[in-house]
């Protein structure tokens, strides 16, 4: 949830302790993450930057021939970067001979046609297995040992647990940091990368192979143990609940310090997923610090770790254990695809880890969740998976919802971390959303709750959603769909609130630009701001207040 607690006062000097003003401002500069207020900039081009992004299908991203239809698919939907996997097999068919030509011409691509890419490191994991490890390391068991799970069995998963595993994983993303450093840090259109793609173990909680029994019998590591005991107070309830349970021990195995079971397991396994992609990280920001994060695969309520979800990724439950092992990573982040989008943000975003959604099901209701993710977490970014999926590019909502982002990014950024910027997101069940700007209480609802739109006697309502931004005492703008405004002034209850003009516009190189004033039926006769659905609309409004 937003915490609305810091003054104006403190936003400023918090901002000017931890923006790192000459990142802001020199071009060269690598992209890099600065926290404005309490928030965060992914600054790219010496710019706070926000991903409004795609993910290509993991096989789309391998020939110049597939994807050249691809690109102006995503140039009409107004994307400004897309995720696109690096695959290991790929840069490393023989050991020690790195190929980096293919994705050099895919580079180049991306930068003729105005793009910044984000790279999914397919390295030693995706989606746990180990699939796009390269022949040579598939085939050699011995030295590149896999897990075995509870019935002694082999999967195709490498385990974290082998110095020659990790060792070869290095070695990998070091060359592609390395020529990423060499071929792209002048252009800087790889802004960012994400080492390794869901981690987790399957089918069963832990790794059963002897390196990781060995691992298992020993103590909890010190390393471990001293950030539990420094963190104590601020550690995520669900994890410490589970730490309390068994006394807060302080040393220990890991059964005697986290009890037998399961969830014991998967912290196991998560304190030796994270060292490992830690160690990754760190070798490839050594050579060339990218900001960099991971990706989970999220758990439905009640699965059990390892036979119903990839047990140990980096998810909220034991996401402690993932700060604690891999510092190096900038951030964990959700992938979307089942739908309860506040539940999880909500949980993602705890300890100030900042929000950015690699993947979302690229479904109809993308449009309103990258307002209201931008609006609501002020997140660095949102990008639905298989975006050259798309049929219509021309008329997808989701473009249009970008386009206007872009638009409005000057000001979103302005007034970031200050509790100045919102976002809502409706459907049948979650219809209004209260909040304070300044002296303004806002309600916003989902227009179907005018009744004006055939679609609200619809047993479902159509998500919507919009980003909406305070930029001085009495004006705001807003771009969304779906939605109705209406204030009270929450200081002086006593006034009432007038709207004193409302404009639908556009930005045109960074000046507002009035298309309609609207008025009349459009604003109900002065009584409230808003955009039905199918309206996709970027306006201002002024309000005032009289006796
Ligand atoms: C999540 C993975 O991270 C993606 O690479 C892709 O496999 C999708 N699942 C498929 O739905």
């Amino acid at each position: 949830m937003k915490i609305r607690i810091l003054s104006l006062l403190v936003c400023f000097t918090l901002s000017s302790l931890f923006t790192d003003v000459s990142a802001q401002k020199n071009n060269s500069s690598i992209p890099s993450l600065v926290k404005q207020g309490n928030a965060y900039n992914l600054i790219v081009d010496g710019k706070p930057f926000i991903i409004l992004g795609g993910e290509l299908g993991n096989s789309s991203f391998t020939s110049l021939e597939y994807m050249k239809p691809v690109w102006p698919k995503l140039k009409m939907m107004n994307l400004n970067t897309v995720l696109v996997p690096v695959y290991w097999e790929l840069i490393e068919p023989v050991e020690g001979k790195f190929e980096f030509d293919l994705y050099d011409k895919l580079i180049k691509e991306a930068r003729n046609n105005n793009l910044k890419l984000v790279l999914l490191w397919f390295g030693s994991w995706k989606n746990s297995m180990s699939s796009h490890a390269p022949a040579w390391v598939k085939k050699d068991q011995q030295r590149f040992p896999r897990v075995k799970d509870n019935n002694g069995k082999s999967h195709e998963i490498l385990t974290p647990f082998s110095e020659e595993n990790l060792n070869a994983d290095i070695k990998a993303f070091a060359a592609l940091m390395k020529h990423i450093k060499a071929f792209d840090q002048k252009n800087h259109t790889v802004i960012m990368i994400q080492p390794e793609n869901e981690i987790g173990m399957l089918p069963s909680a832990k790794d059963y192979n002897p390196l990781a029994n060995k691992k298992f019998q020993e103590s909890v590591p010190l390393e471990l143990m001293h950030y539990l005991i420094k963190n104590k107070e601020k550690l995520v309830p669900e994890f410490k609940e589970v730490w309390a349970k068994n006394g807060f021990k302080e040393s220990g195995t890991w059964e005697e310090i986290f009890g037998k079971g399961t969830h014991t397991d998967e912290i196991f396994m998560a304190w030796y997923f994270s060292k490992f992609t830690d160690a990754v990280a760190k070798a490839g920001k050594e050579i060339f610090p990218l900001p960099m994060y991971v990706n989970a695969a999220l758990n439905r309520p009640g699965a059990k770790p390892g036979l119903g979800y990839p047990s140990a990724g980096p998810l909220p439950h034991i996401m402690d254990i993932w700060k604690a092992g891999a510092p190096t990573i900038d951030f964990l982040s959700p992938d979307f695809y089942f739908p309860n989008i506040k539940h999880w943000s909500d949980l993602f975003t705890r300890q100030g880890n900042p929000l950015f959604i690699p993947e979302h099901a690229f479904d109809k209701t993308v449009a309103a969740k990258a307002a209201f993710t931008i609006g609501h977490y002020e997140a660095i970014g949102f990008s639905p998976f298989s975006i050259e999926s798309v049929k219509e590019p021309e008329n997808e909502p989701l473009g249009k919802i970008y386009k206007m982002i872009d638009q409005i990014t000057p000001l979103v950024i302005s007034n970031r971390g200050q509790n100045k910027v919102e976002g809502v997101l409706f459907d049948k069940e979650n219809k209004e959303s209260v909040f304070r700007f300044g002296d303004y209480e806002f309600t916003v609802k989902h227009s179907n709750t005018l009744g004006y739109d055939a679609d609200a006697k619809n047993e479902v309502w159509e998500t919507t959603g919009a980003l909406i931004v305070q930029t001085n005492q009495n004006e705001f703008y807003f771009i969304g769909f779906g939605v109705v405004l209406t204030f009270k002034n929450i200081r002086h209850p006593e006034l009432n609130v007038g709207i004193l003009k409302v404009d639908e516009g556009k930005f045109e190189n960074n000046k507002w630009k009035v298309i309609r004033h609207l008025n009349g039926d459009q604003t109900h006769q002065g009584r409230h701001v808003r955009a039905l659905l199918n309206e996709y609309s970027l306006q201002r409004f002024e309000l005032y207040n009289y006796e």
